[in-house]
């Protein structure tokens, strides 16, 4: 189905491939209904040469406004997701299914999910993670493919090409049931990539 990935660039060809991809292409972008309801594309930012590349489903109001992914309410838990690994979010590379919010953050459409995800795994192919972290159902149906529930797929591993994923809950589901069990579920699931990645695991986890 996939071609073998392409060979892995130098970390400057990688930076100017994204930014190219950005500028001239997803900045302008007219693939989808979506264009007509943004204020801005929300291209997706971090490390080109991340270990850990994690997937949320597309931009909220907060992104819309800004152009930069997971800067809300999601986006703060993120952050504290990734300070619990031990890495900043500068280190690790943030994307989307898709790089347009949808009106009322509504789910993305299957035919917005098959117009935009060229990109996206365009971005992947330039990053080239160990693993890719996916945030909740979109994001697990577009990678993985034929996942029908949450439960099904999260805490065990998959393939996309090759590359691990690891598919968890979105950040925007914990902050809506923020219980002990999800937050240690999301955590465990966490766990696994920071063993995977050679990641040491912190002595004690920050709530
Ligand atoms: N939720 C997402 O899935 N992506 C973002 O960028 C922000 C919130």
């Amino acid at each position: 189905l996939w071609p073998p990935l392409p060979p892995v660039l130098p970390t400057a060809q990688k930076a100017e491939l994204l930014r190219r991809m950005d500028e001239a292409e997803v900045s302008k972008c007219r693939k989808c209904r979506l264009c007509a309801s943004r204020s801005n594309t929300v291209f997706g930012e971090g490390d080109p040469d991340a270990l850990i590349l994690f997937v949320g489903e597309g931009p909220g109001e907060t992104e819309d406004q800004t152009g930069r992914p997971f800067v809300g309410k999601a986006g703060a838990l993120l952050d504290r997701m990734i300070a619990g690994m031990g890495l900043r979010r500068e280190q690790v590379y943030i994307a989307n299914v898709v790089k347009c919010r949808p009106p009322g953050n509504r789910a993305p459409l299957d035919d917005e999910v098959r117009a935009c995800t060229p990109y996206l795994v365009r971005q992947i192919e330039t990053v080239r993670p160990r693993v890719i972290v996916t945030l909740g159902l979109p994001a697990a149906r577009f990678i993985i493919g034929g996942v029908a529930t949450m439960s099904g797929v999260r805490g065990r591993w998959h393939a996309w090409r090759g590359i691990r994923v690891m598919p968890t809950y979105h950040p925007a589901y914990v902050l809506r049931s923020y219980t002990r069990e999800v937050r240690e579920t999301v955590w465990s699931d966490l766990k696994q990539v920071m063993a995977e990645v050679g990641l040491k695991p912190p002595p004690r986890r920050e709530d």
